[in-house]
């Protein structure tokens, strides 16, 4: 029975060691956003956030994994289909998944019969799948559960694919969240903004789902990564969290109004 219950354990740690775009990264992309609400969108957000920043609630969804009375949202973080496909011809998941998960949010926060209480928790999930949504291996393929079963080498230590992309690059570049979302505001132009907020979810989706099929064939299994792959990689990654960040304060002045 304690065997069992030390088993329980290390494979949770190793699934949410796994599985977390880091939290540099939800929280970039919540500081950028914030930086670019409408003033009604700023004061709802503070409102149901007690005062607290986007970047500040943006972890939250990954903190309740801890509870297993939340276990109905793990599946929300992701989702997979198979490559060359749209998500709109997929099969969907019975356990709903990424673009369920913030269809959802939208719903209840749209609805002024939501509680105040509902409105928090989904707007908490709702900053944090939009970041989901632009880690690329958060819309890869099922056989290997988003790169999580491909086994990698990143200098001296064990990762995967998965984990690489989640927080390896991130937290290897250095840089706290706030410098680097003020860094990924301050080098877009009107345009490129613009151009980053047209769209709709579901091409947003399919944009992650194409470059999730650059991001498998950037590696062999087994391969010991170093500073070579983050260079080649690293602009694409910040391109993510800027996308994640803009898109984020697009959604919530939609919302908001
Ligand atoms: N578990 C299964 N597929 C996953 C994915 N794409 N991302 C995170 N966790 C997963
Ligand atoms: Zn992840
Ligand atoms: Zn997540």
């Amino acid at each position: 029975m304690r065997f069992l219950a030390l088993f329980l354990f290390f494979v949770t740690i190793t699934c949410n060691a796994n599985t977390l775009w880091s939290k540099t990264g939800h929280r970039v992309t919540g500081h950028i956003a914030q930086k670019h609400l409408s003033r009604k969108a700023k004061k709802a957000v503070a409102n149901l956030l007690d005062g607290h920043s986007l970047a500040f609630a943006s972890t939250f969804a990954d903190e309740i994994k801890a509870d297993r009375s939340f276990s109905k949202y793990s599946a929300w973080h992701y989702v997979n289909y198979p490559m060359n496909m749209r998500y709109e011809d997929s099969e969907k998941s019975e356990y709903g998944d990424v673009v369920m998960g913030i269809e959802k949010c939208k719903a209840v926060l749209q609805d002024e019969n939501s509680s105040h209480k509902d409105k928090v928790f989904h707007l908490k999930l709702l900053i944090h799948l939009i970041g989901d949504l632009h880690q690329p291996m958060h819309v890869g393929r099922g056989s290997d559960r988003g790169g999580n079963d491909i086994q990698l080498q990143w200098f001296d230590e064990g990762t995967n694919l998965h984990r690489l992309w989640d927080s390896n690059l991130i937290n290897a570049y250095g840089m706290t969240y706030y410098e680097l979302g003020d860094e990924l505001v301050q080098s877009v132009t009107k345009k490129e903004k613009r151009t980053i907020q047209a769209g709709t979810l579901y091409d947003w989706v399919h944009e992650s789902h194409v470059l999730a099929a650059e991001v498998y064939q950037s590696v062999e299994v087994g391969e010991k990564l170093r500073y070579q792959y983050a260079y080649t990689y690293n602009d694409l990654l910040f391109e993510q969290l800027q996308k994640g960040g803009f898109r984020l304060a697009k959604v919530l002045n939609e919302i908001f109004g």
